[in-house]
Order: structure tokens, then C-alpha cells, then sequence
């Protein structure tokens, strides 16, 4: 990522986890120079309007599915991180469940190699276990050597406790950090949808709430006998709310993320039988998103993760049973968030850029993102103006896929500007390369 001449942004308000003020930063060499109130404007430099914005950390995304290798007709790494930066995001974490799966230093490495020039940082996550498949461990020390800090089956949970156990015995040697898919697999079996109301309305099979649940249970008991800190994955459910709050009471070294469409939509989406709303872990019901929407007032959720899922139309569009899980979320997570935390007033600007910014890079172990906006720290920046309102149109997504599950939705809030290592990759709106 090359760094630019100099950029001021002016008339922004600069939020951070230090709180809100008025000013402008000028950013130079790839790192914040200067804020101030006021500032003059440096001969040559690019001027990038902040009015009425605010000027944040650009976000972190913990949970990204960037498909390459093996899936490149749904997404690529480019394709992948222009949307991440017109979301507003520097760095992204790629999930592990590619064809090969990122399960050895060779794969990690090609990922790396194809990261080479994306429009925003590229960290690999790695595997648990060889190809996913829940049966044998990867070369944990090996990655770890390789700076792999996050480990996941992602897709799927890691079903063997035996097996888990031994791995957060490794990772905790190591210093690295498993996230868990939770999700046990004889419970979720064959369920389309979440279990409850509405999949007894449609006649349509359910995933109850333990199948995540239990897991999450189990897995907690695990980091109790090792001590070894975990991270859990898009949490969709208030019992699982309700076990991580007794985790954190108890001392237990865990974070959790939740995802943007968990946080806004319900199972009665499946209504339409659009297979735009399958995903896993399912849409969950009104009770489920109220208690996520507290969980991150309450400061029980450590960060918001999109589990930015592309798949083909053709994949899509086939009928719920056969269609595959997942939604994009790259480009939307940030206005979706805001519509359901801040707009609705459960919390603060601060408070939601802390979800998407500074908490998610300390689990991802990425100091140099996630802010905060300071002379000499390096400049990912991103200027988000909470008032314009934005009709999603899928297929002008910068994916290479067109499942958001908002097409046609108003959202409030858009990304104007964002800046990596102080290039501003999106300048009003557009991407710039
Ligand atoms: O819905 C999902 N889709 N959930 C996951 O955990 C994996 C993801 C995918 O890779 O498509």
C-alpha cells in the first residue's frame, strides 16, 4: 500500500475512542500529521471535504469471505477490498473456508501474494483443522511462526471437543487466538431457517437456538479448564447473550462479535422464501436481535463483523433447500449499524466506531489500524456522513456478487472518504482504483 502526497480533511468532527471534537487532519508520509481545529491548507496538498461528517478510524473487519482461491466467480480479493473500502474499512480479516482451505504456510502465503496491492490490508485467518474437516489439527506453531493470529473452521463449528481441547492448548502456547464458529452440527442438521414461529408458519425446517448454544456452552467450559482466551463468532442468539455474560462475570478471557444483518433483520424475512435471507447462523427473532441490540449497549460485544458472504446468482437464486448460506455485508455494515444502535438511540457515534474499529484490531491483533486519530499513528481514516440516505442497488455493488439482503432498502449514513496508510482509496463516494 503506497502512501501519498498530502491530504487534509476539513470540517469534520474527529471520532474516536477518545471521544468527539471538531477538527481537521492533515495527513502526510501515510501517517496523521496534525489535528487541529483549524488548519491551513499545505501547498500541493489534496483538500477532502468533511462537512457535516464524522472523521473516524477506518473500521476493522474481523470476518470476511474474500473466496480466493477457488471462488473467484463470487468474489475476489480484489473485488473483495474494493467493497471493503468503500464500506470504509483499512483492514479485513479473510476467513479460512477457500478451495484449498487456508490450512498450511503454502496457502497462507499465495493469499498473502494475491493480497499484494488490494485496496485495503489483507490479514489471513488460518484453519483449525486440515481442510475443515474436523479430523486432524493444522501446523499450528508453523502459522503461528508465519504471523497467523486467528485460527477458525469457519462455515463449520469444530465439533470434537477432544480435538478442541488440544488446539486451544497449542493456541494458548502460542499466543494465537481460535474464533468458533458455534454451531453443533447434529442439532442444526437439515434446518433452513431458524426453529421458532415463523418456521412453523412457513413449514419450513428450523436450527433452534441450542444448536448454537450448546456449543457456546461447551466451548466456554474449554477456555475455563485452559485458561486459553477465545473468540466467538457472529453470537445470533439472547441465550447466548446470556452465556456470555455469565462468561465475562466469571473472569473468562472471551470476545464476541455480532453481524450487522443480525442486528437489523428477523426470521420473518424467510417469509418471502427468498434464499437472499438464508444464512448461518439463521435470522433469528425479535427477542434475539433486541438482546444483541443491549449486548452491545451493555458492552458485552467486542465488535461488529459482517460475515461479508458472496455467492453467485445462480446459487442464490435456487430454491431455499439447495441455495447456499450467506449475504454480503462489506459495503452496508456500517449504515445498518448505525440505523439500529445509534439512529435508534442505544448508543453513542463513539461507542459504535469503538465496535468497528479499535476493539475488533486489538482481537485481530492489527496495531496499526483501528485508530486512534493521533499525530504519528498511521493514517486509516474514514469520513462517514450520518445524514445522507442511501438506496442499496445490488448490482452496482463493487462485489463480484449481488446477495445483500437491503437491495432496495434506505439506509441512513454513507461512506464519503476513506484513507489507507493515508491513500485515500474512496474519494466522495468512489473507489480510485
Ligand atoms: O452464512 C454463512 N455463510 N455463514 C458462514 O459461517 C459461512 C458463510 C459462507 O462462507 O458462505
Amino acid at each position: 500500500m503506497s502512501a501519498g502526497g498530502s491530504v487534509v480533511i476539513r470540517g469534520g468532527e474527529v471520532v474516536d475512542a477518545t471521544g468527539v471534537h471538531r477538527a481537521d487532519v492533515l495527513v502526510g508520509a501515510g501517517i496523521v500529521q496534525v489535528v487541529e481545529e483549524s488548519l491551513g491548507v499545505p501547498p500541493g496538498a489534496l483538500v477532502l471535504d468533511a462537512g457535516g461528517c464524522l472523521v473516524a478510524p477506518a473500521l476493522v473487519d474481523l470476518h470476511t469471505h474474500l473466496r480466493e482461491p477457488g471462488a473467484e466467480q463470487a468474489e475476489t480479493i480484489e473485488s473483495g477490498s474494493r467493497a471493503a473500502a468503500l464500506g470504509g474499512y483499512s483492514a479485513v480479516v479473510a476467513m479460512p473456508n477457500t478451495t484449498p482451505a487456508i490450512d498450511c504456510a503454502s496457502v497462507v502465503r499465495d493469499v498473502r501474494a494475491l493480497a499484494h496491492g488490494a485496496l485495503v490490508d489483507v490479514a489471513v485467518a488460518a484453519a483449525i483443522t486440515v481442510g475443515r474437516a474436523g479430523e486432524r489439527l493444522v501446523p499450528f506453531a508453523e502459522l503461528a511462526e508465519l504471523g497467523v493470529r486467528l485460527f477458525t473452521d469457519d462455515g463449520a463449528g469444530v465439533q470434537d471437543a477432544g480435538l478442541l481441547r488440544r488446539a486451544l492448548e497449542y493456541a494458548g502456547d502460542l499466543g494465537v487466538v481460535l474464533a468458533e464458529h458455534c454451531e453443533d452440527a447434529s442439532l442444526a442438521k437439515g434446518g433452513l431457517m431458524h426453529e421458532g414461529a415463523w418456521s412453523s408458519r412457513l413449514g419450513v425446517p428450523g436450527q433452534p437456538a441450542l444448536a448454537e448454544e450448546v456449543m457456546l456452552s461447551r466451548d466456554l467450559a474449554l477456555v475455563r479448564l485452559t485458561g486459553t482466551p477465545m473468540h466467538f463468532l457472529h453470537l445470533s442468539t439472547a441465550g447466548s447473550i446470556r452465556l456470555l455474560a455469565e462468561a465475562r462475570a466469571e473472569g473468562l478471557p472471551v470476545t464476541a462479535e455480532v453481524t450487522p444483518h443480525h442486528l437489523s433483520l428477523t426470521d420473518a424475512e424467510l417469509s418471502s422464501f427468498d434464499a437472499v435471507f438464508k444464512v448461518n447462523p439463521p435470522l433469528r427473532s425479535e427477542g434475539d436481535v433486541a438482546a444483541l441490540r443491549r449486548a452491545c449497549a451493555d458492552g458485552l460485544i467486542d465488535a461488529i463483523a459482517t460475515d461479508h458472504a458472496p455467492h453467485p446468482r445462480e446459487a442464490k437464486e435456487a430454491p431455499l433447500e439447495d441455495a447456499p448460506p450467506g449475504m454480503l455485508g462489506l459495503e452496508t455494515a456500517l449504515s445498518v449499524a448505525w440505523g439500529a444502535l445509534v439512529e435508534s438511540g442505544l448508543i453513542s457515534a463513539a461507542r459504535l466506531f469503538s465496535l468497528f474499529t479499535v476493539q475488533p484490531a486489538r482481537i485481530a491483533g492489527l496495531g496499526a489500524h483501528g485508530g486512534p486519530i493521533a499525530a504519528g499513528r498511521p493514517a486509516q481514516l474514514c469520513v462517514f456522513d450520518p445524514a445522507e440516505r442511501v438506496l442499496v442497488e445490488p448490482e452496482r455493488s463493487a462485489s463480484r456478487s449481488a446477495n445483500t439482503p437491503f437491495g432496495g432498502r434506505w439506509l441512513t449514513g454513507k461512506v464519503r472518504h476513506t484513507l489507507v496508510h493515508g491513500e485515500p482509496v474512496v474519494i466522495d463516494g468512489k473507489a480510485q482504483r
